[in-house]
């Protein structure tokens, strides 16, 4: 038996609500921090989340692993329930082997070693954490049956044999392109449940509720250039090639389904970028909200920075980035800049900033792929300059009549001249269909 002794006891507001905290010391001096919810009562029935400590992906959104979005979903659901317990265990930190030795095992990883691989070179145990003392802190404050918010079996048998477990419940979220291969060898190597959600395949997805979407098949090879990120085309068009009518509407030409998992494409992407216009036409967030995920790094091209300073894409939930050009008024830019927004310029082009040149500018920042969520002008600036790898477009069953096209004029006289994609895939996503495939430059 080991033993836990309690050493503090306060209440921690946090970003979901207020916590009652409990401070537990393990034997060793491991950190136990027992955050409970609401009445926790005859501890029956609880929903419970045992979180090990991960500073990169807890604290600084790092995207190499799922910590962070797991963390803030189960404070989310213990808070929509309004009862409930995570217990943060600080000392499980890289499954048990320290933080250091957790960022050396990401360096093997990098030379293309899988997490568990890593872990074997370093002479490291592949999973070196105890349940016993966090069982042992769950009891201590009252837990008598819980019901589990976990992927891992090995979490679930420890409660379990411990005469805890009720029942264990899936906590998967959208993986993002930096993490999608540690979240399969999750998946593949350690057992754990669908760590990334559903995949969309062929045979489409079941209605949205809330729960994750593994879209990045959706992505095709993600490759970037030394020169520009990967970079993908996502838009919602009628069936007769609209992406708004002439007033400029587009909410919502698809449904909640597809929608879901434009927002799974965006929590895979490093970036997602759009114009100025639609901005000035729909005020989007460009958030991820629809599954759970990370919010990318949000770009906008306005090259005189005539959105407004209310925009919704400029406020605090996640990174914008500007890409203007010289005629912008350089009061503006210090005036963004001090909101928190990052504001470059780049050289001009035929259609405002030269794309080629922001594409570039975003790759100098480490972004390797870009969704570019229109609108029709940028859609149409990246074809003609040859400026995309791949098209997601959503087509609903609907018409609009004249309205706004969803790519311009690309020059071809021919039917032949035409832009082909390669290698396409075709989904079924509630009422949409979903063509997704690569640009064949190449033909032509
Ligand atoms: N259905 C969908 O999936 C979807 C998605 C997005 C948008 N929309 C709709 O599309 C409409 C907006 O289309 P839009 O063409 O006006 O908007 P847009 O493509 O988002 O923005 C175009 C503006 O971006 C700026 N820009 C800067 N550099 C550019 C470059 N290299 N290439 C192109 N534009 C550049 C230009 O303004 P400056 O010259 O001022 O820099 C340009 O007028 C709206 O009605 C919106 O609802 C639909």
């Amino acid at each position: 038996m080991t033993q836990t002794k309690e050493v503090a006891h306060l209440v921690l507001p946090t970003w979901a609500g207020e916590f009652d905290l409990r401070v537990f010391e393990g034997a060793t001096g491991e950190v136990y921090l027992l955050f409970a919810y609401g009445e926790l009562g005859d501890g029956q029935d609880l929903l419970v989340r045992l979180h090990s400590a991960c500073l990169t992906g807890d604290a600084f959104g790092s995207l190499r692993c799922d910590c962070g979005p797991q963390l803030r979903q189960a404070m989310r659901r213990i808070v929509a329930e309004g009862r409930g317990v995570l217990l943060y265990a600080a000392g499980h930190e890289g499954r048990g082997v320290g933080l250091v030795s957790k960022l050396q095992a990401y360096m093997l990883q990098d030379e293309g070693h899988d997490t568990v691989e890593a872990n074997r070179r370093l002479g490291l145990p592949v999973d070196g954490r105890d349940y016993r003392e966090a069982v042992e802190v769950l009891r201590a404050a009252g837990v008598r049956s819980s019901r589990l918010l976990t992927n891992n079996p090995a979490k679930a048998s420890a409660l379990d044999r411990e005469g805890l477990l009720l029942e264990r419940l899936s906590l998967s979220t959208a993986p993002h392109l930096r993490n999608l291969r540690y979240v399969q060898t999750k998946q593949r190597r350690l057992g754990h449940r669908a760590p990334g959600g559903q995949p969309v395949d062929e045979d489409g997805l079941l209605a949205g509720d809330g729960q994750a979407v593994d879209a990045s098949a959706l992505l095709g090879e993600v490759g970037a250039r030394p020169d520009r990120p990967y970079v993908v085309l996502k838009y919602a068009q009628t069936l007769d090639g609209r992406i708004a009518t002439g007033g400029g509407d587009s909410k919502w030409i698809s449904g909640p389904e597809e929608r879901r998992v434009s927002h799974a494409l965006r929590a895979a992407s490093d970036a997602v970028l759009i114009g100025a216009g639609t901005v000035l036409a729909d005020d989007p967030l460009l958030t991820v909200r629809m599954v759970p995920g990370a919010s990318p790094i949000r770009v906008v091209l306005d090259s005189t920075l005539r959105v407004p300073p209310d925009a919704q894409v400029l406020g605090p939930e996640a990174v914008t980035v500007v890409l203007t050009s010289e005629r912008s008024d350089p009061g503006r830019r210090a005036a963004l800049r001090r909101r928190g927004v990052k504001v470059d310029v780049v050289g001009e082009g035929p259609e405002g900033v030269d794309l080629a040149a922001g594409l570039a500018r975003l790759r100098s920042l480490g972004i390797r792929c870009v969704l570019v969520e229109g609108g029709s002008r940028v859609i149409t600036s990246a074809l003609r300059g040859r400026l995309a790898d791949r098209l997601v477009v959503a087509v609903a069953p609907l018409l609009l009549g004249r309205g706004t096209d969803a790519v311009g004029d690309l020059g071809a006289t021919m039917v032949r001249d035409g832009l082909r994609l390669r290698g396409q895939t075709v989904h079924q996503l509630g009422q949409d269909l979903v063509v997704a495939g690569d640009l064949d430059w190449a033909r032509d």
